[in-house]
């Protein structure tokens, strides 16, 4: 299945999908979320599916949540196609595998501590700019990355906002393996394909005891992030921050 701006295929098993608005360096429109969170919910329908390996085109993973839709038509509730991916994301019972070049920014980055292995470029550069920009961090990353890096680095990156590059993620555990730019994505395949090879029923099993006993947490987690980030969202505050981001280059 193709929009312009998500592409998504299946083949010997991987289906991968790919954001593709390599212009706003796949910056993540509504219409792009409800293509995701459609692909996810056809690849967890599919039998013939057994991994999802996710990328962007262009030489950038993500740059988040695009900011003209956040000052345009921002999101209002759970039924919003931000939400609907996040939750089909968090709940996935197939493994995930994410390819990861050049910018990997806000929910770019968030919907990686979703993943269940992450390969990426030397050139790969990862930043939560929530308080940046007057708002929260999303996609139960509140709860995840303390758990993936202890507090003190979560906090680093969350309060700070600071950009860290490929070496120091691998570092915090953030990432399997850094790569050469021209194979990180043959290695996400190939990992893919050892793992479509598998027997499924054991694969998911694992996943599931891997991540099953946190769930409700996570759930529980999300649901007030999602809260606080749509109150923040309609802030003077938030909307300046959001704002100032176009204006920096005039
Ligand atoms: N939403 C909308 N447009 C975006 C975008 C986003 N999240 N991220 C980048 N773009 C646009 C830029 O405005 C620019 O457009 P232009 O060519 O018309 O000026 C184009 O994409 C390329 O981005 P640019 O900023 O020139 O690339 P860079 O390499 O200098 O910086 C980023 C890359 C990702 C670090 C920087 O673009 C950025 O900080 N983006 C915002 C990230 C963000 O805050 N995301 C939401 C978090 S909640």
């Amino acid at each position: 299945m193709s929009t312009s701006t998500l592409i998504s295929q299946v083949n010997q098993g991987i289906c991968e999908i790919v954001m593709n608005r390599p212009e706003r360096k796949n910056a993540l429109t509504a219409e792009m979320y409800s293509a995701i969170a459609e692909a996810f919910e056809r690849a967890e329908n599919d039998d013939a599916v057994k991994v999802v390996l996710i990328r962007g085109e262009g030489g950038n993973f993500s740059s988040g949540n695009d900011l003209t839709d956040f000052l345009q038509s921002p999101p209002t509730g759970e039924h919003d196609p931000v939400f609907r991916f996040l939750r089909r994301l968090a709940l996935f019972p197939k493994p995930i595998i994410a390819a990861v070049e050049g910018v990997a920014v806000g929910v770019g980055m968030t919907m990686l501590f979703h993943c269940d292995l992450v390969y990426a470029s030397h050139d790969a550069r990862f930043q939560l700019p929530f308080t940046n920009l007057g708002l929260v961090p999303e996609a139960g990353s509140s709860y995840l990355l303390p758990k993936l890096v202890g507090h003190l680095k979560a906090s680093e990156l969350c309060l700070l906002g600071e950009a860290v590059d490929a070496e120091a993620a691998l570092r915090m555990n953030l990432v399997n393996q850094v790569l050469a730019k021209d194979a990180v994505l043959e290695v996400a395949r190939q990992k893919a394909r050892n793992l479509a090879d598998k027997p499924s029923f054991a694969i998911q099993q694992t996943k599931a005891l891997l991540k099953d006993v946190s769930r409700e947490t996570l759930l529980t987690q999300m649901k007030k992030e999602e809260n606080l980030f749509l109150k923040l969202l309609k802030s003077e505050e938030a909307i300046a921050f959001i704002k100032g981001f176009f204006a920096r280059k005039r």
